[in-house]
């Protein structure tokens, strides 16, 4: 029997860096949301445990030679005293090393799908221990609901529901480093964001809270990669865009329109050779 989990883009609806740490981590503000795009990570049953990668953008990940899914599951078969066990594919449909938590999302995907395959509970301290170790991305990307991220990105805060609106996620189709990104950036650091206690009416009053915020390493993305001021622009000059704007690192940039079907009109109309361009709705897990 297969099970299989979804591990959905994640998106940076705005990213502020507060500070750094003494260890060189930066201190983040983000209001993290999730696409309806997503990998999909299945486990069939086998005495042995491996990972086969498939899909659009499984290329991208062939020089790894060890993936984040397989260190996520062999973290979790350790702090859980099992062994672990099952014949994983990643079906890879998301750009690699992009700003939108491919990898993250797939591990926070393999710490569901194992914990529930293998029938372990973690304790939220063993959870939240393994995820860190993991990455700073994967906290959030085990909630999988819009949240509040601070810290570095372990402490995940409840939001109000967001309102219906559509994403478009373009991707220019080169890979930014996430280190170099953090350390090209200069300046004061920002302050956290004031957001509305009870969410947002709709698309467009987000947009305009959004607006007047920020994702801090957009300028300097720009200056190492300048195609992402290219992705903008465009997303910018589409009929029906309420915000253009880079998530997390980059590359990889997000429009919010009004509905999901402006969103995928949009993304059929930002569509090019060498570029990866979706359109769509927030994550709904309720949905699968
Ligand atoms: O934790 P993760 O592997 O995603 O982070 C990659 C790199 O990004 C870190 O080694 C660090 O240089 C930078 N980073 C940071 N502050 C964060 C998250 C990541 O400086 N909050």
């Amino acid at each position: 029997m297969t099970a299989t989990e979804l591990a959905p883009a994640k998106v940076n609806l705005h990213l502020h860096v507060v500070g750094r740490r003494p260890d060189g981590y930066h201190l983040l503000d983000s209001l993290v949301a999730f696409a309806d795009a997503a990998d999909r990570l299945s486990i069939e049953p086998s005495e042995t445990f491996s990972l086969r990668v498939t899909g659009p953008f499984a290329t991208g990940l062939m020089a790894e030679p060890d993936n984040l899914v397989l260190r996520a599951g062999r973290a979790l078969a350790e702090a859980m005293g099992v062994t672990p066990k099952g014949a994983l594919t990643l079906d890879k449909r998301l750009p690699v090393a992009s700003g939108i938590g491919g990898g993250s999302s797939d591990a926070a995907a393999a710490l569901r799908l194992l914990a529930r395959v293998w029938e372990v509970q973690p304790k939220p301290d063993v959870i939240s221990a393994i995820c860190q170790r993991l990455g700073a991305d994967v906290p959030v990307c085990l909630y999988r609901q819009a949240a509040r991220m601070g810290g570095i990105g372990e402490i995940i805060d409840p939001v109000p529901a967001l309102p219906p609106a559509g994403l478009v996620l373009v991707n220019p189709g080169v890979a930014v480093a996430t280190p170099a990104v953090f350390k090209a950036r200069t300046g004061a650091f920002s302050v956290a964001a004031d957001l509305p206690d009870t969410g947002w009416a709709d698309a467009g009053a987000m947009a305009a809270t959004l607006r007047r915020l920020s994702n801090d390493l957009q300028a300097p993305a720009i200056g190492l990669v300048p195609v992402i001021g290219d992705v903008l622009a465009r997303l910018q000059a589409t009929p029906g865009c309420l915000l253009a704007r880079m998530s997390g690192s980059g590359a990889t940039c997000f429009g919010l329109f009004g509905s999901s079907e402006a969103a995928a009109q949009a993304a059929r109309d930002l569509d090019q050779p060498g570029w990866w361009a979706w359109g769509g709705g927030f994550f709904s897990a309720a949905r699968f």
